[in-house]
């Protein structure tokens, strides 16, 4: 059951699709109130759980810290960060006695979650501004409380098939030649490749819809030999458009009045990596489609995928912050020796994300002027939104690639997400485990973090770890930020690990697009924490390093340097099973308990449930290429059900 209760007068996010009346009163659960702020308050009995939150930090169970949902360009994940990139304010308290309630703060303002931190048994969310639909959804399970919310706010986006490939990036490719390098060593070793990455310098100057024609003198023309090659080019947009005479997209934002305003009325300047930029008003629904329509410019090159960045929307600093730098940053422009743009974040860290920038523009809602800091977090859905809706109107028979760094719960109907400028840490790899359930309960099931780490520098077992769990996430791509160690495949020693590791990813593609496929029809989750599914296990509800993925599998990742294997806690008998390039497939069926097992870094293992059974392909070398007509049952039957796209 779900009910829908309004305080004050919302600001519609377009997040849940359902209509649903306004219940009157307010729900016997907790306390509420909304005067100048808003503030829900309930008691955690000591045994409650709490899950949801979407792209959020530390565990699966959130209980025993504090949690703000404030969109933020912080690429320092530490552990004792609140926000990360995204708002996903949809959590659910799970009590033993097997009742669940859910709720979804509908608020695109600041609102902060203390879950058991100030006090252990009491829940508190609170926001300084009391204007907001909050849903309460109560159900028999976590998993019903999760289709319920679904529901209401739609399916999830669905992607091509191309991109459930590999995908390698790295922010340094710079022209075509390190492009068709980055082809030629997969292609050449036999290490499979659908998607390369092209980060802000295949820009001119960092613009939106621009191509250096230097680096790539006939764009069309490479995409089609990317093509013929059975890869897909996918380019990043920047949120923040440069300041420059002569630029169309700036000329024509400007005329029209479609970048946010100071409250003065003149356009907002925010510094991002172009310089001086305006930020297009993608929560004006015509400033939307006229940013939307500039994708054009891509997709008639032949792009069909695109990465949307910078949305929470980052701000280096504005000019009226800069002040504060005293100088320093107009050296940087100056081209002072030895700065570059890419340490502008750095050099900007006392001024970045400053809230008073965010609380001096506005956007144009319905003919409001509405101050930023009060829709905050709807920006990155909005400019993802805009894509989305254009490629509708653009190319509706045509299916685009399209993910996120900043999201709102809506946005996923639009596109996914990839979980930002994560480090090359082992935590980090331990963290993109938990995120994933997380991130499903939302609705956001195309995802995927940085594999091998974005900042920092890898190594080889880390890499080859986090390539063996990105084999199960929808989006699988390794990308690293300029200025680290160089982690393609090829930079490392015995190439044919990391060959033996992706290759499985196509093996096992059949079962993972219909599952994924299957999710998004069913408004369910593809990663499942244990306790979901084994709910009167005792044990299950205390491991959060194990994932069900679909119905039919379970994973256990490994995450430790130096790692031989690891234990791993089967809640019934399983079967094992060991892949690794085209080697045979190996099974050997486990007792439930707790087992020692050995994972050699050139592997993949995983877990078959009891009764259930599996497809796998042989090896390809690119989606397209994948067999379907030559797939081994593995498991315990002889049958698997296909989810087909509808
Ligand atoms: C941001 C993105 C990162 C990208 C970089 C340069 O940090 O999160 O993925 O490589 O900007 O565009």
């Amino acid at each position: 059951m779900v009910q829908k209760y309004r305080f004050g007068e919302p600001i519609q996010t377009d997040s849940v699709v359902e209509e649903l009346p306004i219940s009157s009163g307010l729900p016997q659960y907790g306390t509420w109130e909304a005067g100048d702020t808003f503030s829900f308050r309930c008691r955690l009995k000591d045994t409650d759980m709490v899950f949801g939150l979407g792209e959020a930090n530390r565990g699966i169970n959130k209980r025993g810290y504090i949690y703000e949902s404030n969109c933020r360009d912080d690429d320092e994940h530490f552990e004792h960060k609140r926000s990360l990139y995204a708002a996903h304010n949809f959590l659910m308290v799970a009590g033993e006695d097997g009742e669940v309630k859910g709720f979804y703060f509908d608020t695109p303002a600041v609102i902060t979650f203390d879950i058991g931190y100030t006090r252990q048994n009491e829940m508190t969310v609170t926001s300084p501004w009391p204007n907001l639909d909050v849903y309460v959804i109560w159900g028999e399970s976590c998993i019903s409380v999760v289709k319920q919310f679904r529901k209401i706010i739609g399916r999830s986006y669905i992607p091509p098939k191309f991109a459930f490939g590999y995908g390698q990036s790295r922010w340094g490719y710079v022209n075509e030649n390190d492009i068709r390098r980055v082809v030629a060593e997969h292609r050449n070793a036999g290490v499979p490749l659908d998607m390369v990455y092209m980060d802000i310098d295949y820009m001119q100057d960092y613009k939106d819809f621009t191509i250096n024609e230097e680096r790539f003198p006939d764009f069309p023309a490479f995409v089609r030999e990317m093509q013929a090659e059975h890869i897909h080019l996918v380019p990043i947009i920047d949120a923040g458009v440069k300041v420059e005479k002569g630029y169309p997209v700036y000329e024509e934002g400007v005329e029209k009045g479609y970048f946010c305003k100071r409250a003065d009325g003149s356009d907002f300047e925010a510094v991002v990596w172009p310089g001086v930029t305006h930020f297009p008003d993608v929560l004006n629904p015509e400033a939307r489609k006229w940013f939307g329509d500039w994708y054009r410019v891509l997709l008639d090159a032949g792009i069909d995928g695109f990465w949307n960045d910078m949305n929470e929307p980052a701000i280096f600093y504005t000019p009226e912050g800069a002040e504060r730098l005293r100088g320093r940053v107009e050296s940087i422009f100056d081209g002072e020796e030895g700065i570059s743009v890419d340490n502008l974040p750095w050099i900007c860290r006392e001024i970045k994300n400053n809230p008073e920038d965010y609380a001096s523009f506005y956007h144009n809602i319905d003919g409001k002027q509405v101050r930023h800091d009060l829709v905050h977090n709807l920006y990155g859905y909005n400019m993802t939104r805009a894509a989305a809706e254009a490629f509708e109107r653009l190319v509706p028979d045509k299916k685009i690639l399209m993910f996120s760094r900043s999201s709102y719960i809506g946005m996923h109907r639009y596109g996914g997400v990839w979980t930002g400028d994560n480090k090359a840490w082992w935590s980090h790899l331990l963290l993109n485990i938990k995120m994933l359930p997380s991130l499903n309960m939302c609705g956001f099931l195309y995802s995927g973090a940085d594999l091998g780490g974005f900042g920092e520098n890898t190594t080889r077992d880390l890499l080859l770890r986090w390539l063996a769990l990105g084999v199960f996430t929808p989006l699988m791509r390794n990308h690293s930020a300029l200025g680290t160690r160089e982690q393609e495949f090829y930079q490392f020693e015995q190439t044919d690990d990391f060959k033996d590791v992706i290759s499985i990813r196509y093996r096992l593609l059949p079962y993972l697009y219909s599952t994924y496929l299957k999710a998004a029809y069913e408004d369910d989750m593809i990663f499942k924490p244990l306790c979901f599914v084994y709910t009167e296990d005792s044990v299950a509800k205390n491991i959060e390093d194990q994932l069900l993925v679909g119905e039919e599998l379970m994973i256990a990742p490994v995450y430790q340097q130096n790692a031989e294997g690891r234990i791993v806690y089967l809640p019934e008998e399983m079967m094992l099973v060991r892949l690794s390039g085209e080697q045979p497939v190996e099974t050997e069926i486990l007792a439930a308990g707790l087992h020692f097992v050995k994972v050699a870094l050139n592997e993949v293992v995983f877990f078959i449930r009891k009764g259930y059974t599996i497809p796998v392909a042989p090896v390809a070398e690119y989606t397209d290429a994948v067999d379907y007509d030559n797939l081994v049952m593995v498991g315990y039957k002889d049958r698997y059900e296909f989810f087909e796209e509808v």
